[in-house]
């Protein structure tokens, strides 16, 4: 084993989530330090400017103090300093409360010389104090923005590599569509050219089978005949799916022709029902024809009876035993609605996008053993294509399907 092969692996398989979670701790951090970082350096301007309001009264005192002799101009410098100290405490009041008595004592008599002692160092002290504070305040907010700004480096770094991881898994998204798309392609082009090699050597095959049905290489026991019967049908089943498959083929290639003659609808939908009838009466299922009047229409009769067909088995086979399916054609204007409505399981949403591509089965459909290839709605589609029509599907699950299909009347 790799030394660490689990812990990659690992990381390769949450690598979204991880860039994804250190995004998200980056950006909390960063907000986090540019907050703390702008409240230290607002509170280092405040003492910055408490500072100077305390330096202020200093200077306003002394000059107090220096014109102790002149009485006009006594009063200005007193003006002066009471104006420094209620400055001082509106903008500090702890400070204002601490300096009053000090302040008050000296300016009652600015001559006495204790006094002024006394205000000065508690106006030193509160100098000190201050310088304190900022020598604190300063680096906090410095560490805490270059904190900011290494989380905003890092945050911008984190999106770089989720930006890069998701246009790499665009383009490897990109490269799977292709392959899916040329898989494809080859499947297509392989069940074509089987299809293709099968029909020739099964024609011969159910030609000779006839032949010895029909006694001309001798005589058969009532055992042979039985086992013969049995080989028929698979082979005429076999003949079925590869002729399923070159249609597939040729309306895949746009190339599906029609042998276009005035179709009777009513004949189309009898006989559809007709040939359900026994699938729908082993299952008791309810199958029947509602009365419409759709006239005729210029299409092609087998391809709009395989058509019908496909739709009234699908309805048959995904119908519980005791439902119901009603097969119905009318016309509206110059075009003739066939509708096939069930009341069976219903087709998931999910599956609703593929249910006309090649071989798509739902998966209750193979859970269940169904029979099927998946190619009779494929079919369908390409025959109401081919005959300029369009074909609808109504389903919710649990409440049944109903299928319509809108072909231009043309006569
Ligand atoms: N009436 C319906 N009710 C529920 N599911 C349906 C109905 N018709 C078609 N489906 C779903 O669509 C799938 C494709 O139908 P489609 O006729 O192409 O294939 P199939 O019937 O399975 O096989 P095939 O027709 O080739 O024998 C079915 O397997 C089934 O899951
Ligand atoms: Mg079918």
């Amino acid at each position: 084993m790799v030394p660490g092969g689990r812990g990659r692996h690992w990381l390769e398989r949450h690598r979204q989530g991880v860039v994804y979670a250190l995004i998200a701790v980056v950006l909390v951090v960063a907000i986090v330090a540019a907050t703390v970082g702008g409240l230290r350096l607002h509170h280092a301007v405040l003492v910055e400017r408490q500072t100077l309001r305390t330096q202020q009264l200093d200077a306003a005192v002394l000059e107090l103090q220096m014109d102790a002799g002149n009485p006009e101009r006594l009063q200005r410098a007193r003006t002066a300093a009471d104006a420094a100290f209620a400055s001082l405490a509106a903008h500090d009041a702890a400070e204002g409360r601490r300096l009053h008595a000090a302040y008050t004592a000296y300016v009652q008599a600015p001559a006495s010389q204790p006094r002024l002692d006394t205000l000065e160092s508690d106006i030193q002290a509160e100098a000190a104090r201050e310088a304190r504070q900022m020598r604190v305040a300063n680096p906090a907010a410095r560490s805490a923005l270059i904190v900011a700004a290494v989380m905003a480096a890092l945050l911008v770094a984190l999106l770089a590599w989720q930006f890069d991881l998701a246009r790499r898994a665009g383009r490897i998204d990109r490269d799977h569509a292709a392959r899916a798309e040329e898989l494809i392609r080859l499947r297509d082009e392989f069940v074509a050219v089987i299809s293709h090699e099968l029909r020739t050597p099964m024609t011969s095959i159910i030609g000779y089978l006839e032949l010895i049905a029909e006694g001309d290489a001798g005589p058969l026991t009532a055992e042979q005949r039985a086992y013969l019967g049995v080989v028929q049908r698979s082979s005429d089943r076999l003949v079925e799916l590869v002729d399923e498959l070159l249609l597939v083929a040729e309306a895949g290639r746009g190339q599906l022709t029609l042998d276009l003659v005035e179709v009777d609808t009513a004949a189309l939908v009898t006989d559809a029902v007709t040939a359900a009838r026994p699938a729908a009466d082993n299952r008791e299922i309810v199958l029947r024809v509602e009365p419409g009047n759709a006239g005729s229409l210029r299409g092609d009769a087998k391809r709009l009876g395989q058509m019908l067909d496909n739709l009234v088995s699908n309805a048959v086979k995904f119908t519980p035993s005791g439902g119901r399916v009603t097969v119905r054609a009318e016309r509206i204007d110059g075009t003739v609605v066939f509708e096939v409505a069930d009341t069976g399981d219903g087709i998931p949403a999910e599956d609703r996008e593929h249910l006309f591509d090649a071989f798509f089965r739902s998966h209750s459909a193979n859970a269940r053993a169904v029979p099927g290839t998946g190619l009779g709605l494929t079919i369908t589609k390409a025959i109401v294509d081919a005959h300029g029509g369009t074909i609808e599907l109504h389903s919710a699950p649990g409440s049944g399907t109903t299928f319509r299909v809108f072909i231009p009347a043309g006569v």
